[in-house]
């Protein structure tokens, strides 16, 4: 299998299970500066699989790249929904042109693959309703999530229009060991982490009420691979989260929890930062769990446990 942006979080938490799987796994991934690629994250199985650096908007490269791999997953990706919206461009430039360059590749080279997008839960933005299925309506907020919703569309066009064998999933919160943790524009609970870590407050906004569906990292790779596996998929989109919501407030408690002595400070909204708040999100996960047979087993408090222990021995790699 051919994991693009596979030496961040989600791709190497993949790679590290198909590996133990017996898979055969190759990295492409551009190491761009801004993201969450780390070799350490593949400390283990470096020996184990090929490393490719290099960047899906080249399309020579990954003409050259992907033929004979029965697996792609592509989850090379500008991640950051703040950053879009400054540097919308650089957003487009990765996370469409880049991923016209790995479909062409594939129609090219090798149609037969399957392939994984990685979508996410901020293509749906202002929420309507709860839990959110997947025919809730697009009202993004960022140009993240209209990117991401684009990606969606062109994964589907190719199936559609020349038979590649594509599939989406709209992830949600996810977090966990080996994201980058040198800024805070990825997910929050991650960089909560870090500020506990480092014996600084944990600052809510307002009540701190709004709810989200973390997932942590490894319970989502193995959903990943299941939907992977799940015939009838092709061309179409499944949420992907736990199912169940969480106030904000409740996860940094739990995270002060697991760090003792952290202090949660509550404050008002930023007037920035309201405008894209989403509202509760809860996904409606009843579509992958009945394709694929997968269900998520990391309860939050074992999964912040395990996040606040990882990032406890392996700090000098990340911060
Ligand atoms: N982390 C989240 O909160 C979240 C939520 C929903 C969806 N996703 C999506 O999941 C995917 C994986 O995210 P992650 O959390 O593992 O982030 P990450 O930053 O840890 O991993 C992304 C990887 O992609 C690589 N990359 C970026 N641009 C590239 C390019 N042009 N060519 C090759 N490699 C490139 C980066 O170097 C990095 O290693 C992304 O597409 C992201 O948009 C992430």
């Amino acid at each position: 299998m051919l994991i693009t942006g596979g030496a961040g979080m989600i791709g190497s938490t993949i790679a590290h299970l198909s590996v133990a799987q017996g898979a055969q796994v190759t990295i492409l991934d551009a190491m761009l500066p801004l993201y969450g690629g780390n070799r350490f994250n593949l400390r283990g199985i470096l020996d184990d699989i090929q490393f490719v650096e290099g960047d899906i908007r080249d399309l020579n490269l990954m003409r050259r790249v992907v033929p004979g791999y029965d697996y792609i997953f592509n989850l090379a990706g500008q991640v950051s929904y703040v950053d879009s919206n400054t540097e919308p461009l650089l957003d487009l430039d990765i996370n469409c042109k880049g991923h016209i360059q790995a479909l062409e590749a594939c129609r090219l080279e090798n149609p037969q693959a399957r392939l994984l997008f990685a979508s996410s839960r901020f293509v749906y933005g202002r929420i309507e309703y709860n839990p959110v299925d997947e025919n809730h309506p697009f009202n993004c907020l960022s140009i993240y999530g209209i990117h991401k919703l684009a990606g969606e569309k062109y994964y589907r066009f190719y199936h559609e229009a020349y038979g590649l064998n594509t599939v989406s999933v709209r992830i949600a919160n996810p977090y966990g060991p080996r994201q980058q943790m040198k800024h805070s524009k990825y997910g929050i609970l991650n960089w909560f982490v870090r500020l506990a870590l480092e014996e600084k407050p944990l600052t809510v906004f307002g009540d701190g009420q709004q709810r989200r569906d973390y997932i942590f990292n490894a319970d989502l790779a193995e959903a990943c691979v299941a939907l992977m596996l799940s015939p009838g998929t092709e061309g179409r989109v499944y949420n992907l989260g736990t199912g169940t919501g969480m106030p904000f407030i409740e996860m940094a408690a739990m995270v002060a929890e697991a760090v003792p002595g952290t202090e949660v400070r509550q404050v008002e909204w930023p007037q920035d930062r309201y405008f894209v708040e989403t509202g509760d999100y809860l996904s409606d996960i009843t579509r992958i769990t009945a394709a694929s047979g997968w269900q998520p087993k990391t309860s939050l408090q074992e999964g912040i446990r395990r996040t606040v222990n990882y990032y406890q021995e392996h700090q000098e790699e990340y911060w």
